[in-house]
């Protein structure tokens, strides 16, 4: 089951609501990250809308958030784009082949007339911040954005907007040498009148505890005084980080040369895909049986001596002390994947079928991404309530399986 925490949620949408309005600036969730729209009415009220990676998301926004949607995308064809006009209210663009290729019809349409719809380019400030290449739009050769080369001497009537989106899971420092490099290639375009406004990404870890929020603040303020510019932010990560776990079963346990395995009910490469892709390592928690929802007990990684609870609102370290031997097992999934693997993780006693595991984390760039792999049952949503309550949302049923592929 992916649990969502509405309190969690809710705590990091108000410290993003507390930084934009410092700040001055507008936040929108990217709902890239996290489209769990059965959560939307507890965090639409702090936001300013959504940011919208294509039609459907755009889709998603109208219908569950109604507020401001800012959408980009790498690509538009026709058809979505004849959609879009009609309620996006920021549309960017990643070429100016695309912009020039529908600007003609764009220019027609009433909404564009009457100032409703923006549109912009996304840029490519050629400044890699960040440590792993799959997350940098600014290795050489990058398909995502506009390089100020490209742009020289371009026609560029009708555009109001700079788009850029160059970090991943970044501090505020990062934000500050990424806007001199902005400032050194598009200064220029942003200092002229016709721009109205500059859509900074996402990226931002606004709502971690170290995250040097009162930078992102100062920095928004200069840049919105230097270019008079209106500010968008549009963090994904941020709005969901800490907020969701994947409850998991053990269905078999058993060694094989001298490791101990633990197959589960979800799955690596079905459920948690990032586990292998980024790649990353969730924390996981061992519940104890007659423990109900909450709290997991923590259990010890490999790796490290301390964990977070997931929801936990000030992000508070669990020291794991007084375990005298651990269970160590690889945690995989049911799938025919070789590596459809978790991880080592070792754990206070030996793990039994039945047990319950909670994988922290999973609310974010999980859930968008899960598939039904080997046929692997989807598990269900729940929303956890401030009072405890679970809701669950959605139930996954071998309807769902058989429909999406033909
Ligand atoms: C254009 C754009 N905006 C916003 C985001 C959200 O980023 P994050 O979830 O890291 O805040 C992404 C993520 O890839 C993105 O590509």
């Amino acid at each position: 089951m992916f649990l969502i925490s509405i309190e969690a949620l809710r705590r990091n949408v108000a410290i993003l609501r507390e930084t934009a309005d410092a700040a001055g600036c507008k936040v929108v969730l990217a709902q890239k990250g996290f489209s769990c729209w059965k959560a939307y009415p507890y965090i639409s009220g702090e936001l300013d809308g959504c940011c919208a990676s294509g039609l459907w998301e755009a889709m998603l926004a109208r219908d569950h958030f109604r507020k401001h949607i800012v959408t980009y995308s790498p690509a538009y064809d026709e058809a979505e784009i004849d959609e879009l006009l009609d309620f996006t209210h920021h549309l960017d663009f990643n070429s100016l082949s695309q912009w020039f290729r529908f600007r003609e019809r764009i220019f027609q349409h009433p909404r564009f007339l009457s100032g409703e719809l923006l549109c912009g380019l996304r840029i490519n400030p050629e400044h890699s911040t960040g440590q792993t290449p799959i997350y940098d739009p600014c290795v050489p050769g990058s398909r995502l954005g506009i390089t100020a080369d490209q742009l020289a001497g371009a026609d560029l009537t009708g555009l109001s907007g700079l788009h850029f989106h160059t970090l991943c899971e970044q501090d505020s420092p990062d934000l500050e040498s990424t806007l001199k490099a902005v400032d050194e290639k598009f200064g220029h375009l942003l200092r002229s009148e016709q721009f109205t406004y500059l859509n900074m990404g996402g990226g931002h870890w606004i709502t971690k505890p170290f995250y040097d929020r009162g930078l992102l603040i100062r920095l928004v303020r200069e840049a919105r005084e230097r270019y008079d510019v209106e500010v968008w932010l549009e963090p994904g990560e941020a709005v969901a980080i800490h907020t969701g776990v994947l409850r998991a079963k053990v269905m078999d346990v058993f060694e094989s040369a001298g490791h101990k395995l633990a197959i589960l009910n979800v799955s690596a490469t079905a459920h948690m895909p990032d586990v292998i892709e980024m790649p990353y390592r969730p924390d996981v928690f061992l519940v104890e049986s007659g423990a109900d929802i909450s709290p997991p007990q923590p259990a010890v990684t490999l790796e490290g001596e301390s964990y977070c609870l997931a929801g936990d609102p000030t992000n508070l370290q669990y020291p794991i002390s007084n375990i005298q031997s651990l269970h160590t097992y690889r945690l995989g999934g049911p799938t025919c994947l070789a590596g459809d693997v978790v991880g080592d993780y070792s754990f206070p006693r030996e793990l039994v079928v039945g047990d319950i595991l909670v994988f922290d984390d999973m609310a974010h760039y999980t859930m968008v991404k899960t598939t039904t792999f080997n046929g692997v049952k989807h598990p269900p949503i729940a929303l956890l309530h401030p009072d405890g309550r679970v809701e669950t949302v959605r139930e996954f049923c071998y309807g769902d399986f058989c429909n999406r592929l033909s």
